[in-house]
């Protein structure tokens, strides 16, 4: 069999798996999935603290690390998990069981180690995921990803299927570049997507809005696309103080002035979800799975 007729085979037993899943929880959640270009920019501590914020505001919120191999989140917070989204993938674990607990009841679940585990999804794991992903997503109002640096082809597909996509980086011109690169990438998929910016680790608001409106006016420019400014978080010396110290710093000092930013942050992206999210024509879970029988 060539390649040609092994990847036919392939999308017509995706297909065929597609028919048959037995879903049948409605999607309640909004799903954010934070990305970057360059790495370090902040995306683990913003994701973690914005669902602290989330929470505060008595919302549901489900925290998934999928940066397979890197992830971190549970440092973060200082806990440990006992089981992480791999789980669900190879053992066949309920999603709903390898969900931890961490500080102020944060539900969240781990990204543990596995490299190419996201990747065959496709071929045998995707049925059992699909139903357990689509349980989660039936629980929770919003469900935030942690991803990993750049764009990995594991990732792709989830970022692709997220309603909003929240890409991070700082005003240095190393990592405007790699935003840039990262929405470049995803423009050439082709697909209707809805792209925030958020600008980390700012000497001020202005300096904020000045990075925001370069990588704006380039990705206009050059790609025809539009990304909205979602907000800015000043450096400060809580975030790393924080790290250390594996408390999220929206809990260590929920005055400072990161914490500030984070809430707004916050309050900016889920400001309107009530109404966007009806408009919404397909569930994430119909999205991922078109996605990844693309790439089959
Ligand atoms: N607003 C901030 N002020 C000061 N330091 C910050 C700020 N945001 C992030 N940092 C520093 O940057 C480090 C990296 O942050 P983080 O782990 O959240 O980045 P990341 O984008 O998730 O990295 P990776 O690409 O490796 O996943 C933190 O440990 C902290 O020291
Ligand atoms: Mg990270």
């Amino acid at each position: 069999m060539n390649r040609f007729d092994q990847a036919a085979t392939l999308r017509a037993k995706m297909k065929k798996r597609q028919r048959d899943l037995p879903i049948v929880f409605e999607q309640k959640a909004k799903t954010l999935a934070v990305i970057s270009g360059k790495g370090g920019v902040g995306k683990s501590n913003i994701t973690l603290n914005m669902a602290l914020a989330l929470q505060d505001k008595g919302k549901k919120v489900l925290l998934i690390d999928l940066d397979i191999g890197m992830g971190n989140i549970d440092i973060l917070m200082g806990n440990s998990s006992s089981a992480t989204i791999i789980d669900v993938l190879t053992e066949r674990k309920p999603f709903m069981q390898s969900i931890s607990t961490g500080p102020k009841g944060l539900r969240y679940i781990s990204g543990g180690t596995g490299l190419d585990v996201m990747f065959q999804l496709d071929q045998e794991k995707w049925p059992f995921f699909a139903n357990e992903l689509s349980h989660a997503l039936s629980q929770f109002d919003y469900v935030l990803f942690d991803m990993g640096a750049g764009l990995s082809k594991d990732q792709l597909p989830f970022i692709l299927s997220a309603e909003d996509i929240l890409i991070i980086t700082t005003p240095e011109p190393t990592a405007i570049m790699d935003a840039y690169s990262a929405v470049k990438h995803l423009a050439l998929t082709g697909n209707q997507l809805s792209m925030k910016v958020a600008v980390n680790r700012c000497r001020g608001q202005k300096e904020g809005l000045d990075a925001f409106t370069r990588l704006s006016r380039t990705i206009q420019m050059f790609l025809g696309e539009a990304v909205q400014f979602a907000g800015s978080v000043p450096d400060d010396v809580i975030v790393s103080e924080a790290v250390v110290e594996q408390v999220p710093f929206l809990l260590k000092s929920p005055q400072a002035k990161a914490s500030r930013s984070v809430r707004l942050l916050a309050d900016a992206l889920f400001e309107r979800e009530e109404t966007r999210h009806k408009e919404e024509k397909q569930t994430f879970i119909e999205k991922l799975s078109s996605f990844l029988m693309r790439r089959a």
